[in-house]
């Protein structure tokens, strides 16, 4: 089996990530590591490092996106868990022979390499999860 090797980053679904920064950053005290535009997930995402792993603050883009009507119907909050693997494609394989629900069959290659890829919450007790390959 394909190895899980650590919690990459917890991600939260906020309104705005500058106003969510008031809590993370300016309050509780975490340092702001980045924050970029993810088009092909239709998100803005400031990653928060602490420790070996990350927070994330997802902000929708646009009105339209599966974010944006998520955030519009359940408001803000613990949106996704993101595991690191060694391989993410044969990860995903072993998962589909064990019968898991994916989001993503395949994973999606995002600008700075990394691969990423959504299992369904029908298959995690409810939970988000993302697979991310660095
Ligand atoms: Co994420």
């Amino acid at each position: 089996m394909t190895e899980v090797k650590k919690i990459a980053h917890v991600a939260i679904l906020v309104e705005d990530i500058d106003d969510a920064l008031k809590f993370w950053r300016d309050a509780l005290g975490l340092e702001l590591g980045h924050v970029e535009e993810v088009p092909s997930q239709g998100a803005a995402v400031a990653f928060l490092p602490l420790g070996d792993t990350e927070v994330e603050l997802v902000q929708p883009l646009g009105e339209d996106s599966g974010l944006a009507k998520y955030l519009a119907q359940r408001g803000g909050g613990m949106h996704h868990l993101c595991f690191e693997v060694e391989d993410i494609s044969a990860k995903l394989e072993e998962l589909k022979a064990a019968g898991v629900r994916l989001i993503n069959e395949e994973a999606s290659t995002l600008e700075d390499g990394r691969q990423i890829a959504f299992i369904h919450p029908k298959s995690t007790g409810g939970v988000l999860v993302e697979l991310v390959q660095y």
